[in-house]
């Protein structure tokens, strides 16, 4: 199963963004030439991905069903309203009777329990597609983007080669964060996080994050500061994400207030000092109080090469994950 970036080995992780990157060349280059493209073709054939969505999804959604497309299976997208998710019956019940038909399940829920109870009972390879606590298909893609973008740096086995890199995490910590930072300290790049008091990491969640490091040789640095121009400082990439994540709606008001000064803007990087060719990205969707239109849209802004890369992320989980039978290889 793939419930968060900790169930991965800094080689795993490693291996899925490598596999990502060069699925993308190998097919990109395959469909630009006219051809039907060879690799992975057929490998899900005669197969169903079940996707379990209780929440809304564009990215999610459009990457996991391409993704399976490609690879020749089926997917099955299966909306809140389509089954009984959590709902009427139980999540036990549930797992049992998708996995039986099934050769995999894709599910976005709320509280992390819930795709964790799926993969407990289920009988095939369950990927978690967003919970409260994590979102690892969004982190394959943002270390894929960070590997094309700093293309100097050469990987081995078991890292990137982004040792050293400093990510600026300047917002909410939530989900997309979790998983982002877990990933930071196994690939050894420092990562920064920027929050309004009351808005950051729990103590909890800090351990899951901090245990990536262990046995790692030069396990990136966390660091925590309420100060949005102290973590910009020196950052090779600035990231962020909605101050209001799905199922937060209720304390919208509340949340806009208290992450105001938190935008990210050229003016904010300026000022803090982050490295002068400094990079953006952010998961989506994207509202402007979080980052302003000249950062979005500007030259260094990796937002849509990031979202395009979910694709191919979901192509190395499901190869991983499906076809390989849990084998990153
Ligand atoms: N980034 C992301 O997961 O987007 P969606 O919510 O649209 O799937
Ligand atoms: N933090 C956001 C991410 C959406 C992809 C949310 O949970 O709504």
């Amino acid at each position: 199963h793939l419930m968060s970036i900790s169930d991965l080995s800094p080689a795993e992780f490693t291996k899925l963004v490598l596999n990502a990157s060069s699925h993308k060349s190998a097919i990109k280059a395959a469909i630009g030439a006219g051809q039907a493209p060879q690799t992975l073709a057929g490998t899900l054939t005669g197969r169903t991905v079940a996707m379990m969505f209780s929440k809304r999804s564009t990215r999610t959604r459009v990457s996991t069903e391409a993704a399976v497309a490609l690879m020749g299976g089926h997917p099955m997208f299966l909306g809140k309203d389509d089954i009984q998710l959590g709902v009427n019956e139980s999540l036990y019940d549930t797992s049992v009777v998708v996995s039986s038909m099934t050769s995999c399940m894709v599910a976005r829920v709320g509280p992390h329990s819930d795709v964790a109870n799926l993969a407990q009972h289920s009988s095939v390879p369950v990927i978690n597609a967003l919970s409260d606590d994590f979102h690892p298909l969004q982190t394959i893609a943002d270390f894929q983007t960070i590997h094309e973008t700093f293309s100097a740096r050469v990987p081995t086995e078991s890292s990137l080669g982004l040792e050293g890199l400093k990510v600026a995490w300047i917002g909410d910590s939530n989900n997309v964060l979790f998983d982002l930072a877990t990933a930071c300290v196994k690939m050894g790049v420092d990562i920064s996080v920027a929050s309004p008091t009351g808005y950051g990491i729990p103590d909890a969640m800090k351990q899951v994050i901090l245990t990536a490091g262990n046995g790692v040789q030069s396990a990136g640095k966390l660091i925590e500061t309420t100060v949005p121009e102290e973590a910009a400082k020196d950052a090779d990439v600035l990231v962020t994400d909605t101050w209001v994540s799905m199922g937060q709606e209720a304390e919208a008001k509340k949340r806009l207030e208290a992450f105001a000064g938190y935008q990210i803007t050229n003016d904010l990087a300026k000022r803090a000092g982050a490295k002068p060719d400094w990079k953006f990205m952010h998961c989506l969707p994207r509202h402007p109080e979080e980052v302003d239109d000249e950062v979005f849209y500007g030259p260094q802004s990796l937002v849509f090469p990031e979202a395009e890369n979910r694709l191919w992320a979901a192509v190395a989980a499901l190869e991983g994950f499906v076809v390989n039978n849990g084998k990153i290889l």
